[in-house]
């Protein structure tokens, strides 16, 4: 069995993919979900799907304790799957390669702090860029420089909204991190 954990701080559309993809396949579950943000609909998502919510505040999220929660929990991988905070150097040294990310947009451009969620998109359309995408990278301890494990591209057009960038993204995200995730567990 592997076991992963997921890290969500909003509105949890990669937790819900990825728990109903993994649904049927009696080798992988989600052992618990990390929250950061007690408003987020992900926290309602994971009641709902039945997979335990830990909802973490900084001091503890940022100790040894956090750290022994997960050991503890036997995660093979740790997924950060729309969650918003630096994830600390004791963690990443628990976990060597086995935490990921996704971004939402072509990494290295529009990435690092403050470059989550809408902000990219904003930032993408202002650019005219005529593509942009998504990455899927291990997670060091700056905001979203760790190699990168995927990307996958989408065109853009000249009349796109920073919404119809965020639509176009939500699909290849859809479409391409379980199947990321399914990879890296095979291999390990
Ligand atoms: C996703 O688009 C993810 O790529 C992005 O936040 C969204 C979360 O959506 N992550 C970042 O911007 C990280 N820097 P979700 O909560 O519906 O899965």
């Amino acid at each position: 069995m592997k076991r992963l954990a997921v890290f969500v701080s909003g509105g949890g559309t990669n937790l819900q993919r990825i728990a109903e993809y993994f649904a049927p396949n009696q080798d992988v579950e989600i052992a618990c979900v990390v929250s950061n943000n007690k408003d987020a609909y992900a926290n309602q998502r994971a009641k709902n799907l039945g997979i335990p919510l830990l909802l973490v505040e900084k001091t503890y999220f940022t100790g040894d304790l956090f750290v022994e929660r997960m050991k503890s929990l036997d995660i093979d991988l740790i997924v950060l799957a729309g969650f918003l905070w630096l994830i600390p150097q004791r963690l990443i040294e628990a976990f060597p390669n086995k935490i990921i990310n996704i971004h939402p947009a072509l990494l290295p451009k529009y990435g690092g702090k403050g470059f989550y969620g809408h902000h990219v998109h904003e930032a993408v359309v202002a650019a005219h860029e005529k593509e942009s995408g998504i990455t899927v990278h291990y997670v060091n301890e700056h905001y979203d420089s760790g190699n990168i494990i995927f990307q996958a591209k989408v065109a853009l057009s000249e009349t796109d909204t920073p919404d119809d960038v965020a639509a176009k993204i939500h699909v290849l995200e859809q479409e391409n991190f379980p199947l990321v995730i399914e990879k890296l567990l095979l291999a390990k």
